[in-house]
């Protein structure tokens, strides 16, 4: 399924690269925000926390989006981040390809390799990381894409062109399947994929459920069954890439749902945000912490990005400790 770069795209690539060198006002998005790495810190309180679990630390990172002008020194810089932080346990709220495309393995599983942790590791997929990918159609409806796209042409029409997203899947987009290459190379790595599944992990005498959905932009999102392995008795981290899904977790259990796929609006200029982050529900596209009740949500900007190119919205680790509500 997967489509290598054309070298018409690989041409268009460069002339980009060429004129944000040219320019002065290209250089800070093009080349230095997107390799810039800063680490959230977080202390979340959650009700009825098992004291077991109190301090319970958690890694999130999103949105890896791994291709080849990703360098290995930002990949090195994640790693390195990550190792310093020794979470008990590290989540991946999904995409970790562009366009479904499993463009280099060895980097991708040098990288998944290197991240370990004592609760283990777990992964969901983003709306780039199945067979084929799935976006928007002239008309707003969620759809797999008849071509892979240049992303810099993709992303200079997204600034000609509106787009208002109808919620509506269609069946090419629902008929998707995973990504079977990108499925097994998970399994040699330490990351553990919850495609609308729950893992309930033992915790020192305790335990954490860890909830992991399917993909909302390919219709998914599958609730019903992603609990049914849920043991309500305990705390539960719940992963769900897109925050257009949130609405249908409200009435699942689960104290602190985790997104991604925003990229915190990615290019943050008046006007232009909303372009690159078409999403049904706006309220989270810039990302962040949000309460909700007695949950919690919090949308990470993310590693990377499609289209390497991001201004006030530098790249995220986000480490996240767990409290007793008193
Ligand atoms: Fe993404």
């Amino acid at each position: 399924m997967s489509q290598p770069t054309s070298p018409a795209h690989s041409f268009i690539s460069k002339i980009w690269d060429l004129a944000c060198c040219l320019s002065i006002i290209g250089i800070w998005p093009r080349f230095i925000e997107p390799n810039m790495l800063i680490t959230r810190h977080l202390r979340i309180e959650i009700p009825k926390l098992p004291k077991e679990i109190e301090g319970f630390t958690l890694l999130q990172f999103s949105d890896l989006h791994l291709h080849s002008q990703v360098s290995n020194r930002f990949i090195d810089k994640i790693i390195g981040k990550i190792q310093e932080l020794r979470p008990d346990m590290i989540l991946f709220t999904g995409d970790f390809l562009c366009f479904g495309e499993l463009a280099d393995k060895q980097r991708m599983q040098r990288f998944l390799t290197s991240l370990t942790a004592p609760f283990g590791c777990y992964a969901i997929l983003g709306n780039h990381d199945y067979a084929q990918a799935v976006s928007f159609n002239d008309a707003g409806d969620y759809d797999t894409l008849s071509q892979k796209p240049s992303a810099l042409l993709k992303g200079l029409k997204r600034l000609f062109v509106s787009l208002t997203p109808t919620g509506r899947i269609t069946e090419r987009a629902r008929s998707v399947p995973l990504h079977q290459e990108l499925v097994a190379l998970l399994k040699s790595t330490p990351f553990e994929l919850l495609h609308n599944q729950t893992k309930t992990v033992s915790v020192k005498g305790s335990a954490l459920n860890v909830c992991g959905l399917g993909e909302y932009m390919l219709g998914r999102c599958d609730p019903a069954t992603a609990f049914e392995g849920y043991n309500s008795a305990y705390p539960g981290v719940i992963l769900a890439h897109n925050p257009d899904s949130v609405p249908r977790l409200m009435t699942y259990p689960g104290d602190l749902i985790l997104s991604g796929h925003t990229h915190g609006g990615q290019i943050n200029l008046p006007g232009i945000w909303k372009k690159y982050t078409i999403m049904e529900n706006l309220a989270y596209a810039k990302g962040g912490l949000y309460p909700l009740g007695e949950k919690w949500l919090y949308v990470c900007r993310g590693v990377g990005s499609v289209l390497p190119f991001r201004l006030r919205s530098v790249p995220e680790l986000v480490h996240i400790t767990l409290e007793a509500k008193r």
